[in-house]
């Protein structure tokens, strides 16, 4: 499936499990600020390539379970920016939540994403029927502890830090469950898809750790959100363990094995293409040529 239709099937599912309209107006507001227009939404097009790489014969529940990660995407972003964690006023190029808001307004948005998320597994219960519970599950995973965001964030405020561990929880789990669910959602085999996603979140947080490091507002790579932040904040990055040519290193390697690791079968090819095309806006330009 071209990339243009999975990404109007991204949309369509968001609007779909949208819920509330007659919630008090400016969480309602705050929620749309969060969701629309969306940035690359990476996460839920990637869960809807692999469930057509294992079939999609439940195209309703793998568009819930592609809305779910999205939900709990922007949830993250949302809380993220907030002055207790990263303090940045700008996300996808437009005010943060709480800036455009306020901070209890982008505490509750965040929290009423990650609920959403949730409900839009519940709103195909019927139609996943013995599919469900690995769907929830992967879900799970992602959003809590001890290896999902919340174990990431809250790694942050430990005095030790693990890298790979730091990364696999902020980052990779999401797209675990992204892989996971989307096989899940198709009846695809998940240990397979499990590595896939792991590889690629690992990757595309170390692209983020560059991108911190080295981008520019005038970087076409520039992607709408402050930049310095890592050092600013002292988090663990992979620019700080590796330097920058250890790094695009480390992410050209890791990328590519996330597509070795790609089953062959319908719509392998596809996928391949889809990472590809993700991977080629990872790195600022004048990365590119630095030797993997
Ligand atoms: C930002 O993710 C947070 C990271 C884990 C790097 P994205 O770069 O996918 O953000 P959007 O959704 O495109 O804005
Ligand atoms: C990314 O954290 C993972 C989240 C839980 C949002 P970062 O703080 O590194 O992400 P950006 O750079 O703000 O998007
Ligand atoms: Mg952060
Ligand atoms: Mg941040």
């Amino acid at each position: 499936m071209a990339s243009n239709k999975i990404t109007l099937r991204v949309e369509n599912a968001l609007h779909r499990h949208l819920k509330g309209r007659d919630q008090p107006p400016r969480l309602g507001q705050a929620i749309n600020h969060a969701l629309f227009p969306g940035g690359a939404r990476v996460r839920p097009s990637f869960a809807l390539g692999v469930a057509l790489a294992c079939g999609d014969d439940r195209p309703a529940v793998s568009d819930a379970l592609a809305a779910a990660v999205e939900f709990l995407h922007c949830a993250s972003l949302v809380h993220d920016d907030l002055p207790c964690f990263d303090n940045a006023e700008m996300r996808r190029g437009k005010l943060s939540v709480h800036c455009a808001f306020d901070e209890p307004i982008a505490l509750l948005a965040g929290d009423a994403l990650i609920v959403m998320a949730f409900q839009a597994l519940s709103d195909v219960a019927a139609d996943a029927g013995d599919r469900l519970p690995t769907l929830l599950s992967a879900i799970c995973q992602s959003a809590g502890t001890p290896h999902g965001l919340v174990a990431g964030q809250a790694m942050e405020g430990e005095p030790q830090t693990v890298l790979g561990a730091y990364h696999a929880a902020k980052t990779g789990a999401l797209f675990e469950a992204a892989a996971v669910g989307g096989a899940a959602a198709a009846g695809g085999d998940i240990a397979v898809w499990r590595r896939v996603g792991a590889r690629l979140g690992t990757a595309y947080q170390i692209a983020d750790d560059i991108h911190d490091c080295v981008g520019n507002a005038a970087d076409a790579t520039n992607h709408g959100k402050p930049i310095g932040q890592d050092a600013l904040h002292g988090r663990p990055n992979a620019v700080a363990m590796h330097g920058i040519a250890g790094a695009v290193s480390l992410l050209k390697s890791t990328l590519a094995e996330a597509v070795t690791l790609v089953p062959d079968g319908d719509g392998a090819e596809a996928l391949r293409g889809l990472i590809d095309r993700q991977a080629a806006r990872f790195l600022p330009k004048s990365l590119v040529s630095v030797a993997a």
